[in-house]
């Protein structure tokens, strides 16, 4: 995996210099536990990369509150825990990194309000997420349109230069960008302007079930099938890999690929590593079936340690939460005082 490598800084006012790790900010929203799109469009290089960038990662729980009639309190709270686990699990080392839950600061919301108040209606109403989430529902919350501005408030907190994220997120950093702009154009130089880092290969990981749509968690918890959760069995992720929807083709190439196999391939590809081209060539004479095997093998290799980890950590008596604890307090150390930087410029506070 290659992901495109953007600047380190790019902000006028960045407090970082040449020589400074650039500054990593991301996250991912604790509904339910995370699927191999998540792991292969985001997880994963943030784990490549945390020894020459200064990183930050959040479980975005106040992101996973804009379905009122979809949350349940208690296994939200649940859910952050076993996102922080499996933040661990996939190799973040929480002294290297700054890990922590958004809800455990102020900061993020407070942020959030002084950024929606330079942020034209328009921009939120043009957000193509927005536009999915609320296509059919009767009611729509203010919270579901003020996402990306929530998001921009995480990011623009942390001074951050790189956020890597999967393609489907793109959007939401461009418009992170702009408010930065439009803010720094109307109270000075007071944010970083970030980038997106996307990866070349797995940006989008297609459901297993229906290839032509992106893998996602709402899906998901619909239909079997439709994607290989992290902490799946053996046996459920065999199934769901050897039932994927490809064509009824027989050999197996990359160009002129139906969606399902081309998934197929992708997945195997960033996970063994090897050019397409010498993975295609392994398959020449072989069929839809051989892939799938080897897909299900390497998903499987990389999906063993993560549970076993992921075990253990959730054994320990009160570890999650004390790491949670101590990453909030050194996600407030950066947080605290870029909010202070806001509010002089604007004059409140
Ligand atoms: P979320 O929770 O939907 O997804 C988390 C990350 O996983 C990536 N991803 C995928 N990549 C490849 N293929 C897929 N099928 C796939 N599904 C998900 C996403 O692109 C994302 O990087 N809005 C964000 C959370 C967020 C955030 C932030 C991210 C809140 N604040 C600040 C970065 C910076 C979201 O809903 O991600």
């Amino acid at each position: 995996m290659s992901p495109s490598e953007p600047a380190a800084a790019t902000g006028t006012t960045s407090p970082t210099t040449a020589e400074a790790r650039p500054r990593v900010f991301s996250g991912v929203q604790p509904t339910g536990d995370l699927h191999l799109g998540t792991y292969l469009g985001a997880l994963r290089q943030w784990v490549e990369h945390q020894q020459d960038r200064d990183s930050v990662f959040c479980v975005v729980d106040l992101h996973a509150l804009t379905i009122p009639e979809e949350i349940d309190p208690q296994r939200l709270r649940e859910d952050v825990r076993r996102v922080m686990a499996l933040y661990l699990a996939v190799g973040l080392d929480p002294e290297r990194n700054v890990i922590f839950a958004q809800s455990h600061l102020h900061e993020h919301a407070e942020l959030t309000w002084l950024l929606n108040c330079v942020t034209p209606l328009g921009w939120l109403y043009r957000m193509t997420q927005f536009k999915a989430k609320s296509e059919g529902r009767e009611s729509v919350g203010t919270g579901l349109l003020d996402y990306p501005v929530l998001q921009a408030a995480d990011i623009l907190l942390y001074d951050t230069n790189v956020v890597p994220v999967g393609d489907d997120q793109r959007q939401h950093i461009e418009l992170t960008r702009d408010i930065a702009v439009r803010f720094n154009h109307l109270f000075g130089e007071v944010f970083v302007l970030p980038e997106a880092a996307v990866p070349e290969v797995g940006a989008r990981i297609m459901g297993l079930d229906e290839p032509t749509v992106k893998m996602s968690k709402s899906v998901a918890r619909q239909r079997a099938g439709h994607a290989v959760n992290l902490l799946d069995d053996e046996r459920t992720v065999r199934k769901a890999i050897m039932s994927a929807v490809t064509d009824s083709g027989r050999e197996v190439r990359f160009e002129h690929a139906s969606p399902g196999v081309r998934n197929l391939l992708t997945i195997l590809q960033t996970l063994d590593g090897r050019p397409m081209d010498a993975i295609v060539a392994e398959f020449e004479g072989k069929g839809y079936g051989d892939l799938k095997k080897a897909v299900a093998g390497v998903v499987l290799d990389a999906l063993r340690p993560i549970r076993e980890r992921f075990d253990a950590i959730m054994a320990e008596p009160g570890g999650v939460d004390e790491l949670l604890a101590a990453g909030a307090e050194r996600a407030r150390a950066i947080a605290a005082p870029t909010l202070s930087r806001v509010k002089e410029a604007m004059g409140v506070g």
